[in-house]
């Protein structure tokens, strides 16, 4: 990515939930570049401390802390350059049962996050969301969609803090994804739980949702929401192709184990009434900020179809298996 050095280097970054799949990627790929610091912020002692043999780097700091404490968050600000916020609870079913939580973490936990980023005039804050903020129906795509719209109030220019999010589907094999599950079912020869034969899933690896944030790092004014095109596919495809790639024989058992609480049968990236305002770039789709309090409908926006799982390409099993290779859970 052309340019992005410069972005990084001699800067002091903030990952919030920096132990996670997503802070792990990040701080391999920041780290080679010349960032000045970057600082780990999350709540467990035990996975700082693992990751911090892990990298064994000087330009690791390690701070404890939760992003629900205004106070602590504030602290561990002071002279940061830039912030990326992935602290979350990201699972749907737990969010679903215990809501109040999901909210204290997602949208006050964000506000928190915004807040100091302002008090320390921090330059860039870069928040990740997730396709479940759009249309919302469970409460962590609810609270997750409220944090989008309390960092991007006011386009995120009440300050000098440059504040955008980005937004992307399922990121295979991260922490908590299903593919550590169909590996021990595959291993024990059991059949794969299927929620429902229908259900599609936007599918990206871990460096292409890190290069979508280094992507809004570079190109955010403030305010909008980035979203990477990505390929989708039905989880019946995918876990075919998969258990196919491991056992070498065609028509691996499936059993249909219906939605979890809260589950969608079909994601969304960008909702059709968020089109008036989204540009389509390359591979981005770049929601911009509310300009006026009317926004133009043009012919070409107002016929525009949602950008869902189940209206883009669909992955074909090649392309599946390609993307299995690539993250390593198949050879
Ligand atoms: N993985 C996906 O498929 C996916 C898809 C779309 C969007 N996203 C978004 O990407 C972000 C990162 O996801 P991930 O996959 O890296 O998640 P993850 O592996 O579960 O990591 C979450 C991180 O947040 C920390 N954390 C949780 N609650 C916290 C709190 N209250 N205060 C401070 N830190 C806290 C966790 O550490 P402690 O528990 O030790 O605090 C951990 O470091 C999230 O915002 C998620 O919504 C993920």
């Amino acid at each position: 990515m052309a340019g992005f050095e410069k972005s990084i280097d001699g800067k002091k970054v903030l990952v919030t939930g920096g132990t996670g799949s997503f802070g792990h990627q990040v701080t391999s790929m920041l780290l080679e570049h010349g960032p000045e610091e970057i600082i780990i912020f999350s709540r467990d002692e035990n996975k700082q401390h693992h990751m911090r043999s892990e990298y064994n780097s000087p330009k690791l700091k390690f701070v404890i802390g939760d992003v629900r404490d205004y106070e602590r968050v504030k602290e561990v600000t002071k002279n940061v350059d830039i912030i990326f916020h992935a602290a979350a609870l990201k699972h749907v079913p737990y969010c679903e049962f215990h809501p109040y939580e999901a909210f204290k973490t997602n949208v006050v936990g964000a506000h928190n996050v915004k807040r100091a980023a302002i008090e320390n005039d921090v330059q860039r804050l870069i928040a990740i969301s997730t396709d479940k903020a759009v249309k919302p129906v469970n409460a962590m795509g609810m609270s997750k969609a409220m944090q989008e719209k309390l960092l991007l109030n006011n386009n995120g220019k009440e300050s000098n803090t440059v504040i955008s999010c980005v937004r992307y589907g399922n990121v295979i094999g991260s922490r908590g994804s299903v593919m550590p599950l169909f590996e021990s079912k595959v291993k024990a020869g059991q059949p794969l739980p299927i929620t429902s034969a229908k259900m599609t899933r936007f599918m990206l690896t871990l460096p292409q949702a890190i290069n979508l944030v280094f992507y809004a790092l570079q190109n955010a004014n403030g305010g909008e929401i980035f979203v990477k095109k990505a390929p989708a596919c039905r989880m019946v495809d995918f876990a075919q192709a998969y258990a196919e790639a491991i056992t070498g024989k065609a028509g691996y058992p499936l059993e249909v184990v219906g939605v979890r609480p809260g589950e969608k049968i079909h994601e969304v990236l960008v909702a059709r009434e968020e089109m008036h305002r989204a540009k389509e770039a390359d591979d981005y789709f770049i929601i911009e900020p509310y300009k006026s309090f009317y926004t133009p409908v043009s012919e070409n926006t107002d016929n525009a179809e949602e950008y869902g799982s189940n209206t883009t390409v669909q992955m074909p099993k090649q392309d599946i298996l390609k993307l299995l290779k690539e993250t390593k859970w198949i050879d």
